[in-house]
């Protein structure tokens, strides 16, 4: 049985699933958004350790200016409304992804989520926002190579925005796309994919369930030949 300490999700699908109610694109983001809150909570009890979710990638900035302005939005009331409960799960609240980039508030609201839950012990979710694996590893270089002439792989990880965390385990990809997306490259270098049809807002923890189970049977060789 594999052990799951960092599961990743990509939560991609919102848009076709509000069009296929006949709804706007950005009625699916307010639901998918709900659903972060649900899925969150029972990776919790599952007893994953770190939660890292696709929220805003550093591509997304090229949609129209209208839905860049919704997800904002719903990005700071994610921040405002959820730290509660949050706390009241005792998940710790971080992100990873250039932050600069957002508004002065947006920051501020971001700091107070993990100022907030910075006490809390049991699993900790990663929001991963203006998050783009090619802009970390670049970031996480030019750091790096601002006291080290040379880099190895521990060195570059202890500069990756998801330092001090384990390389993630499983990544599901919802939305029925078979592509990373710029998503956690290097730390996904070993981590079992799942690719599922269903659109986020319609992932539930059923089927969270039966992946994490079909995972935990999966035999995780890293290049090696396991003995019989
Ligand atoms: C994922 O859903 C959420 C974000 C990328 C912010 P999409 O908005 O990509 O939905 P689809 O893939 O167009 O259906
Ligand atoms: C990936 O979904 C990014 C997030 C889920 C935040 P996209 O919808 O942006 O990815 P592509 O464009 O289909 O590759
Ligand atoms: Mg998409």
């Amino acid at each position: 049985m594999n052990d799951l300490e960092h599961l990743a999700i990509i939560m991609d699908g919102n848009g076709r699933w509000a069009k296929r109610y006949g709804k706007e694109r950005s009625y699916g983001h307010r639901v998918g958004a709900k659903n972060v809150r649900e899925i969150t909570k029972y990776a919790a009890k599952m007893g994953i350790k770190y939660l890292s979710l696709y929220a805003f990638s550093t591509e997304n900035w090229n949609r129209p200016k209208t839905e860049v302005a919704v997800l904002m939005k719903l990005l700071e009331k994610y921040l405002k409304t959820e730290v509660s409960v949050l706390k009241e799960h005792n998940i710790k609240f971080t992100v990873i992804g250039d932050i600069s980039k957002f508004s002065h508030s947006l920051q501020k609201e971001i700091h107070n989520a993990k100022e907030q839950t910075a006490h809390c012990t049991g699993m900790t979710q990663v929001v991963a926002i203006n998050y783009g694996a090619r802009d970390e590893i670049i970031r996480a270089i030019n750091e790096a190579t601002k006291t080290h002439q040379i880099l190895t792989p521990e060195i570059l990880e202890n500069h990756l925005d998801t330092a001090g965390m384990p390389p993630v385990d499983l990544l599901i990809r919802t939305g029925g796309d078979c592509r990373l997306s710029n998503f956690l490259l290097w730390q996904a270098a070993y981590a079992e994919l799942f690719f599922t049809k269903t659109l986020w807002p319609e992932f539930s923890f059923g089927e969270l369930e039966a992946i994490v189970s079909e995972y935990r049977q999966t035999e995780r060789r890293f290049g090696a030949v396991i003995s019989e």
